[in-house]
């Protein structure tokens, strides 16, 4: 009735072709989040850390909009704190390792914000460095 020679490989092919999902996933390692190096003496950041997270983006969008479009260079935390709105001068004053931290995450995540063809990266140029947008 049936050949052996044909049906077998094509039966095999196609137990292969349906479970190809699997396959990949067994061999694409998952992802695991990278070591970021955390600012030294500074115990926390300008919202709480599940905030920063997750918004540090829409956060910085805030602050553009605020500082260019309305003038408002001061920015008040849901604690209080009141910070200089400057990504340079705040941000970066305590996120001085770039590479180890915003660097680190994005590039395992994909993302290359197109900030710094303007803003200028910690340790780019020498000189004075501010108070970090502490008031
Ligand atoms: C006063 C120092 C300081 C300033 C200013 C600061 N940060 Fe932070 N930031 C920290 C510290 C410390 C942590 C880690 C807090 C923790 O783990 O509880 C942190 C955490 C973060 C995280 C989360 C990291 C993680 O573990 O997933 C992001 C993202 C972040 N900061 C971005 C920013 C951005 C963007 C700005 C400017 C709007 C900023 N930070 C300003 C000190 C600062
Ligand atoms: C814990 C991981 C993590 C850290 C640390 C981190 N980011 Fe991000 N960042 C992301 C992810 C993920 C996205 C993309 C989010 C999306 O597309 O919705 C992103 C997006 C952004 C964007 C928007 C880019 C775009 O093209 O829309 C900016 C700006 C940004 N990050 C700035 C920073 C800065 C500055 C630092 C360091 C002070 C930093 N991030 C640290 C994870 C991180
Ligand atoms: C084409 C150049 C350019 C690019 C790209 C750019 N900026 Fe700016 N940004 C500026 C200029 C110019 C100012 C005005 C500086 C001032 O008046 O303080 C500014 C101001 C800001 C401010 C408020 C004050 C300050 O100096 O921090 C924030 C916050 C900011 N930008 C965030 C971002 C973020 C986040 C990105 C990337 C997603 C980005 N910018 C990309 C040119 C740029």
């Amino acid at each position: 009735m049936y050949n052996a020679r044909y049906v077998i490989p094509a039966l095999l092919v196609f137990i292969i072709l349906i479970t190809l999902p699997f396959w990949v996933n067994v061999v694409t390692p998952e992802y695991s989040r990278p070591e970021l190096v955390l600012p030294a003496g500074a115990e926390a950041c300008v919202e709480p850390v599940e905030y920063m997270r997750a918004e540090h983006m829409r956060l910085l969008n805030e602050w553009r909009d605020a500082a260019l479009r309305e003038g408002k260079r001061v920015y008040t935390s849901s604690t209080g704190q009141v910070w200089d709105i400057n990504l340079q001068n705040t941000c970066m004053h305590c996120h001085t390792d770039k590479a180890g931290f915003c660097d680190a995450c994005h590039d395992s995540n994909s993302v290359d914000p197109y900030c710094w063809d303007c803003h200028i990266e910690p340790g780019a140029v020498t000189g004075a460095s501010g108070n970090g947008g502490k008031q």
